[in-house]
């Protein structure tokens, strides 16, 4: 039934609905805390009060005096674990209950266990900490932050990028601007609040937690709790809203898990959406200055793009977007650099499109403003600087349909009918203004392993331990499997969330789909193989057709002749009644060590800019309209329209989702988004849903999301290049260029609010 619909165009997969939405909208598709867990006890968080400083003195008793509390874990009482690590799959260095210095507001300083939550919430409540306290740093402009070039400073930002001379063909440049762009700290706000139950069983500890890295975290915690990595499950079945928030694994962890070892019994923590702005990541606030050179005629000479983040004291997070956006254009000469400012906070982290987002989003408002420069039509200036090869390593793209994006959806917006003056288009008491950016988003691959078993009644399971955070990666790994193997989607079960699985990467920077469905694929072919041998071979039911090109179609091997066997008849004269293979796939290029990286959770990405012979990009455009009240300056965002082109699309359904979702992250970005900090306390302030703005229904009108047909097989086996962060790239630029249109005014500050439009 599922199956119904045809594909639709070449290379477009079947829009079959997630084979887990009935357990999901029945509510049974349970999240970690929800898990069943016989005799659990409750854990609550107590966080330190001040930003910079140590503790001298905490004060428990009357914590402990609290009916029903079981234990109280605070600094000195894990000394028998390691400290986490930064990077990979840890979220930072700093080991809250390690020692007494206070690295940031919020900091963990004790888990109070209970027989209930409410005495252990009474009871953290009651902790008291005697602090020598120093003035914190919050941000940017705060004194005393440390503030140093990003590159070498981590792994994920290797050096400065850089092409040709671009001092001189800057200053040479016939147009030019130089602009400064910002965009706030924003905190991702799952709805599925953060949580840790966790339990051992003589050496064997067991974690439900919701994750994007089961087996990264399995080897982490068993790092820091100093046990066999094989003695450690971490359970995540489905997880209620990630965005980067749950791919690198927090202090909590671990701390939960030896607070289960003192009181012998299970312990569930769930941590407060208050507390969550602080114990977990975040975006970081970015800053941007970006200086574009080009001749009258719209050929672009020089493009400059300097950027500034925020971090922790000890961790150098850098999200460096300076990579996506020094190739992108066609510039001539190019110049980057990249600054790190540590200041008392929390360590941020990898939140929808990490580098994309801030620094794509300043690079497309540049160029909307470099267009309204040259008199040109923003369009038709992308159109002119479209390059070649990309600018900084001189390498092709392995495909890029960046132009056929532009064209699809700026016919569908209608955008020949925008008048290009500013202030033109007005319907009653509304300002209208229209704008556009270009998406763009690293392809990449990660090693990623797959069980696939078929039985001889045609039913399918594929095993991964890859993470279902929303996407319908469960989906189209099963659609995957279904159509190398010739069944119906409904025959197949997919199980992923578990560390007991076969191991896949952490299921971030939108590698998931291509990663899984490439060791699926694999493990698939395996299977096809043996089929098919048997089938051709000695007392077979196509016994004598060894030439023939098979295929697997409606449970059956069918060759190119015509005849066909029915699957039972071939494993019968097998003489099994299931073939299970198990694939490890590994990306071209990859390390000699991959694969055992993978097993130790550590995924290596392969594509995006670090392969040799091209550069793999997936590439979109939006179209915004927007509407500004002329007395109130409400903006409104009425319609988005989005073409993106990401090579083979499993099925357009959960495509179409992904983009959407993406491209109303993006009017987030644009309009709502942001964490406001007390600059003296360097304190998180609008820690909630009622004070942090999300994009709710009322704010999302007509999104179109066009489907642009695109075959890349340089990129990965299944010819996927994944679309999970694409939508909401670009997205704020193309709000920010239609409010300009609007009104005239430009605003590089995000979020754009009403008072940025009161005159
Ligand atoms: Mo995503 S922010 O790469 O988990």
């Amino acid at each position: 039934m599922n199956q119904a619909a045809p594909a639709p165009k070449e290379n477009m997969g079947n829009p079959v609905p997630r084979i887990d939405a009935r357990l999901k909208v029945t509510g049974q598709a349970g999240y970690p805390a929800d898990l069943a867990t016989a005799n659990v006890a409750y854990g609550v968080l107590a966080t330190s009060t001040i930003a910079r400083g140590s503790i001298s003195a905490l004060r428990l008793e009357r914590a402990r005096a609290v009916p029903g509390v079981l234990d109280i874990v605070s600094v000195g009482d894990i000394d028998e674990v390691d400290k986490p690590k930064f990077g990979n799959a840890g979220a930072s260095s700093i080991g809250p209950l390690h020692d007494k210095t206070i690295f940031h507001d919020g900091q963990i300083i004790a888990l109070v266990v209970a027989e209930t939550f409410e005495a252990a919430a009474e009871a953290a409540m009651l902790i008291r900490a005697d602090y020598a306290q120093e003035t914190p740093s919050a941000s940017f402009d705060s004194q005393g932050t440390g503030i140093e070039p990003a590159a070498g400073k981590s792994p994920m930002y290797k050096e400065d990028l850089k092409a040709g001379d671009f001092d001189a063909a800057y200053a040479a440049a016939a147009v030019k601007i130089d602009q400064k762009y910002s965009t706030p700290t924003q905190h991702h706000n799952p709805i599925e609040l953060f949580s840790t139950t966790a339990w051992w069983q003589g050496d064997q500890l067991t974690v439900h937690e919701p994750s994007q890295n089961v087996t990264g975290w399995k080897t982490e915690l068993a790092r820091q709790l100093k046990i066999d990595p094989a003695n450690v499950r971490i359970v995540s079945p489905y997880v209620g809203g990630a965005f980067g928030s749950k791919g690198p694994m927090t202090a909590r962890t671990a701390i939960v898990a030896v607070a289960a070892r003192r009181v012998g019994r299970p312990v569930r923590c769930v941590v407060s959406r208050m507390q969550a702005y602080d114990t977990q990541t975040y975006r970081a606030e970015t800053r941007h200055r970006i200086r574009i050179g080009a001749n009258r005629d719209g050929r672009i000479t020089a493009f400059g793009h300097e950027g500034w983040e925020v971090t922790s004291r000890p961790d150098a997070y850098v999200v460096a977007g300076t990579s996506a956006t020094s190739r992108m254009y066609n510039y001539g000469s190019v110049l980057t650099h990249v600054s790190l400012v540590h200041a008392d906070r929390n360590t941020p982290g990898y939140m929808r499109s990490p580098p994309e987002t801030p620094y794509v989003y300043a690079l497309e408002n540049a160029m909307d403003e470099m267009a309204v420069e040259l008199g040109m039509d923003p369009v038709e200036f992308r159109r002119i600087n479209e390059p070649e090869k990309e600018p900084i390593g001189g390498k092709p793209f392995s495909s890029r349909s960046l132009i056929k994006c532009y064209d699809q959806a700026a016919e569908a917006f209608g955008w020949s009918k925008r008048e290009a003056a500013v202030g033109s288009m007005r319907d009653g008491d509304w300002l209208v203004g229209m704008g556009c950016a270009t998406a763009v988003y690293p392809t990449a691959a990660a090693p990623c392993a797959a069980r696939v078993r078929l039985t001889d009644d045609g039913h399918v399971r594929v095993q991964s331990g890859s993470h279902e955070i929303g996407t319908g990666v469960r989906t189209v790994a099963g659609q995957m499997a279904a159509e190398r193997l010739g069944v119906d989607i409904d025959k197949v079960s997919v199980e992923m969330g578990d560390s007991t699985l076969p191991p896949a990467p952490v299921s971030g920077g939108s590698i998931s789909t291509a990663s899984v469905c490439s060791a699926v694929l694999k493990a698939c072919d395996a299977i096809r193989e043996k089929l098919f041998a048997a089938a051709v071979g000695e007392g077979g039911p196509l016994a004598g057709s060894g030439n023939a090109k098979l295929e697997m179609e409606k449970e059956a091997v069918v060759a190119d002749s015509g005849k066909s066997a029915r699957l039972s008849d071939v494993f019968k004269a097998m003489q099994i009644g299931a073939l299970e293979e198990y694939a490890e796939f590994a990306p071209k290029g990859s390390s000699p060590e991959a694969l055992k990286k993978l097993y130790a959770g550590q995924a290596e990405f392969h594509g995006g800019d670090q392969d040799e012979d091209s550069v793999k990009y997936a590439f979109g455009a939006e179209f915004v309209e927007v509407r500004i009240n002329s007395y109130t300056r409400e903006i409104r965002v009425p319609r988005i329209v989005g073409a993106f082109a990401a090579g083979r699309i499993m099925n357009t359904r959960t495509a179409r989702s992904q983009l959407m979702g993406g491209m109303i992250w993006g009017i987030g970005q644009a309009l709502h988004e942001a964490t406001e900090i007390d600059q003296r306390h360097a304190r998180y302030v609008n820690r909630d849903l009622q004070d942090y703005l999300v994009p709710v229904n009322a704010d999302i009108k007509q999104l179109e999301v066009i489907l642009v047909p695109e075959v890349d097989h340089a990129v990965n086996p299944a010819g996927v290049k994944g679309l999970g962060e694409l939508g909401n790239v670009g997205t704020a630029a193309a709000v920010a260029s239609a409010v300009y249109h609007a009104t005239g005014r430009r605003i590089r500050d995000l979020p754009i609010r009403i008072e940025d439009l009161i005159v």
